[in-house]
């Protein structure tokens, strides 16, 4: 067979490939889709790894006081992701986040700008109860960080919303204050994906501190906007 004729039968035509003078490089290897975009089965997989490695830690005061691993609750193709802090008695009974006091105060807040709680996605900063309710200490902080910075990656939300200090500090550290960094957009770069975030008051705090619902109605009306102009549909 001449080389011309065999030319013209070629699956990929070299000469027209010529003519466009760019370099291809041609591989049979499959693309990997799941890091443009993670598939509905993907990511629940990728989930279930996830608590599988929470509930294995090993020498943590939280995992062995606590009752229940609290992992998530709500959507998890969600464009919205809101951490709290950690699971309070209700929470370690029932295993989801968000269910006691904080929680109804949680729902009347999304309610206020016109979310449906089971749209959006819930975790927390440690997946068990601290003793007593204390706050985690920073050591605690820093060990589950690994762990939520991992789900943040899975549920790769467009918008995140950290509800108190300790949400703060798990993603920016302990030397800011949430009364000066709450109310502003900023950006978040976890495994090499920015996020847009926004701190706001933990509910509980709003319990403890009704005065201060007046900021957290500024932060939820921003949030609100900006759903809206991202044009998320949830
Ligand atoms: N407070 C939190 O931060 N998380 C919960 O799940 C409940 C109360």
């Amino acid at each position: 067979m001449a080389s011309d004729e065999k030319n013209q039968n070629d699956i990929i035509n070299s000469e027209l490939i010529n003519s466009y003078k760019i370099n291809y490089i041609f591989s049979d290897k499959p693309i990997n889709r799941f890091k443009i975009k993670p598939k509905v089965e993907d990511k629940s997989i990728e989930l279930k790894k996830l608590k599988q490695e929470i509930e294995n830690i090993k020498d943590c005061q939280l995992k062995d006081s606590a009752g229940k691993l609290v992992f998530s609750d709500g959507n998890n193709q969600s464009k919205i992701m809101i951490i709290g802090e950690g699971p309070g008695q209700k929470e370690d009974e029932i295993g989801k986040p968000f269910v006691g006091d904080a929680g109804m105060l949680l729902n009347k807040m999304l309610s206020a700008i016109n979310i449906h709680r089971e749209k959006i996605y819930i975790t927390n900063v440690v997946n068990y109860r601290p003793p007593k309710n204390r706050k985690p200490e920073s050591a605690e902080i820093i060990r589950y960080a690994n762990f939520l910075r991992k789900h943040i990656s899975i549920i790769d939300p467009k918008i995140l919303i950290l509800m108190g200090s300790t949400a703060m500090e798990s993603l920016f550290g302990s030397n800011i204050k949430i009364s000066k960094e709450r109310g502003v957009w900023k950006n978040i770069i976890i495994n090499n994906k920015t996020y847009l975030c926004m701190i706001t008051f933990h509910p509980a705090y709003l319990l403890r501190q009704p005065d201060q619902k007046k900021y957290s109605w500024i932060d939820l009306k921003e949030i609100r906007k900006k759903i809206d102009q991202l044009k998320i549909i949830l």
